[in-house]
């Protein structure tokens, strides 16, 4: 099968600091692949390339046969369908819950809209507390709301790939486990996803796929339980 989305070698930016040096990877329609690796390495800036969010000075990115770079970041929103489940949430506090996931329609013409998969029902469906809370403040949700609603708001969208950023940081051993539970939903779903987690058991249970990162560079690609079993790339790139 052919890759719905390849990064090939790429150099990224931030000003004049290089973060990423030539990192490659490659997802399949209907894959969920992790990106793990310790603090700093680069897991946010390879999915910021991919939202065109950083620059991108070498290498390609390629999404259904088209190349991204230097694509606006609206665009690969709306045109391409990428949505960006950023580390930070960015949950607007003015809003209430259902118009903050309103807004992750925004980016969807009218006649797509016919067509689509993702709606407020299905949202609720996978987090029956945003339909409690819909009419709630957005920031008056605990830290485990907040990211459901990242993620409906970015499910809103209707994605052919979702980029999911630590989603379960920080956050309560139980809201964890819901917030697996709905990823693991996501998966057996045949969404396509990528996700950046810090918890290598984690990844194993949620993707097929694992790629370790290692400044700014993928330094391995492997499924769960290879990795597990081998000590030895785990105290090299994984273990504190
Ligand atoms: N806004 C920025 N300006 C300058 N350098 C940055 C910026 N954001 C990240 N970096 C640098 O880029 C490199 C990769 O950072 P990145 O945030 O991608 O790592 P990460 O793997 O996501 O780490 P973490 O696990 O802490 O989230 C690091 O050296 C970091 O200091
Ligand atoms: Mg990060």
């Amino acid at each position: 099968m052919s890759n719905l989305l390849e990064v090939h070698q790429i150099h990224s930016f931030y000003g004049k600091a290089q973060a990423l040096h030539g990192l490659s990877i490659e997802v399949k329609k209907g894959e969920v692949v992790s990106l793990i690796g310790r603090n700093g390495v680069g897991k946010s800036t390879t999915l910021k390339s991919i939202m065109g969010l950083v620059n991108v000075e070498k290498g390609d990115i390629f999404f259904e046969g088209h190349r991204l770079n230097d694509t606006a970041p609206c665009e690969i929103l709306s045109k391409y369908k990428i949505s960006y489940v950023p580390e930070e949430r960015r949950i607007l506090s003015t809003l209430t819950v259902k118009e903050n996931l309103l807004l992750g329609e925004l980016s969807i013409s009218k006649t797509d809209r016919k067509n689509r998969s993702w709606n407020l029902d299905r949202v609720y469906e996978l987090f029956p507390i945003l339909k409690e809370y819909q009419n709630k403040k957005g920031t008056h949700l605990s830290g485990g709301e907040q990211q459901m609603l990242a993620i409906g708001r970015g499910l809103m969208g209707d994605p052919k790939i979702l980029l999911l950023d630590e989603p379960c940081e920080g956050l309560a051993p139980i809201i964890v486990q819901e917030l697996t539970k709905a990823i693991e939903h996501l998966y057996h779903d045949g969404i396509t996803i990528i996700l950046v987690e810090q918890s290598l058991r984690l990844s194993k249970v949620l993707s097929h796929r694992q790629y370790i990162l290692n400044k700014g560079e993928t330094v391995y690609l492997g499924k769960g339980s290879e990795l597990f079993d081998n000590e030895e790339l785990v105290q090299q790139y994984l273990s504190v």
